[in-house]
């Protein structure tokens, strides 16, 4: 009765939230099956359709093979929207294990079900990180740049993305990779750079800045982001890679004072502190690929979005 049953793994991450709650009531053609752990990084309550006849949960680990088994052979999807990951950088390089299982295996355990059900198309949801780090007055990287992952986090997604090119080439799956910039909004873990400096300012405490606050790194709506993930999946070409950047470049010290400004504090509430081991400096990707061939480009403006960033996160205690 659905035209398509699309399982979305770790939906009940940040992007994925935002992807489900605008998909599931875009399109009740579809019927979507969210797969999700429930690590620390997710939030149910974040997922505001719920209650839609077209949305099913299923907790689960994308790792377990006999589980996924099962899963597939019950929900029968016809495609796959692959968010789930462990998703930062800082864990990776405490504990890089996680990293691999879950990006690197729970990868290929999916990308085996989807080829042997004969899903029509897998979709990876995957990052900027895995081109490396650029240098200050470098163009933007188009999608046939080198993958030169430098942390335990970006090696294990650009793991997951030769593995998706693999099975296109070698079993001909019907795949899409998108890779995107570094997403901001609402209902992002406070582990990340964002919602941590926006909680600790609203309760008047320093954030600490690695380094210098001198790398650059390109933001892009979390909504606009899921936005190019829909037209990726809808209208993108078998076996492509298209770059979801937010065209808006900023040094870690200038994101700082625009929320320092925000919150009415002063430079004494940078606490700068010493470098992230392997810190990329720059991180900037082109997007033209996905202007042209999907008809998408970012339409939040930066100021508007962090406003509505800065104002859903409460402080902490
Ligand atoms: N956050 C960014 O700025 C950004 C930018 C580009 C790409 N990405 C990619 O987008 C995807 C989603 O990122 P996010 O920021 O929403 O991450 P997140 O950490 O907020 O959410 C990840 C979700 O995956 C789930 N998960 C983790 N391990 C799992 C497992 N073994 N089995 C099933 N579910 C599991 C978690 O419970 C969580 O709900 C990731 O693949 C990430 O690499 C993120």
């Amino acid at each position: 009765m659905y035209e398509k049953t699309i399982l979305v793994t770790g939906g009940a991450g940040f992007i994925g939230s935002h992807y489900l709650n605008r998909a599931v009531v875009r399109y009740p053609q579809y019927r979507f099956v969210n797969l999700d752990l429930l690590t620390y990084a997710a939030d149910l309550a974040h997922l505001t359709i719920a209650d839609a006849p077209n949305y099913v949960f299923v907790h689960a680990d994308i790792t377990d093979r006999d589980a996924m088994a099962r899963l597939f052979k019950e929900h029968a999807p016809t495609h796959v929207l692959h968010f789930a990951a462990e998703s930062h950088v800082d864990n990776s390089i405490e504990h890089p294990q996680a990293f691999i299982e879950t990006n690197i295996v729970g990868t290929q355990v999916l990308l085996d079900l989807a080829r042997t059900h004969q899903v029509q198309r897998f979709h990876q949801v995957s990052t900027d990180e895995v081109y490396g780090s650029l240098t200050a007055g470098a163009a933007p990287v188009t999608e046939d740049a080198p993958l030169l992952p430098n942390s335990p986090y970006s090696a294990s997604k650009a793991a997951g993305d030769l593995l998706v090119r693999a099975y296109h080439a070698t079993y001909g799956l019907d795949t899409i990779i998108t890779r995107a910039s570094n997403n901001y909004g609402p209902y992002q873990h406070t582990e990340k750079l964002i919602p941590r400096f926006i909680t600790a300012l609203r309760a008047g405490k320093k954030v600490p800045l690695y380094g210098e606050g001198t790398n650059v790194r390109d933001w892009i709506y979390v909504g606009d982001h899921a936005d190019g993930i829909d037209a990726a999946f809808h209208k993108g070409r078998a076996g492509e890679i298209y770059n979801l950047g937010g065209g808006h470049e900023l040094r870690n010290i200038d994101i700082t004072r625009m929320l320092i400004a925000l919150a009415g504090a002063g430079e004494d509430a940078i606490e700068y502190v010493a470098d992230r081991p392997g810190h990329d400096f720059r991180y900037a990707i082109d997007s033209r690929k996905a202007e042209r061939e999907l008809g998408w480009k970012p339409a939040v403006d930066f100021t508007s979005g962090m406003k509505e960033t800065w104002d859903y996160y409460v402080p902490t205690s």
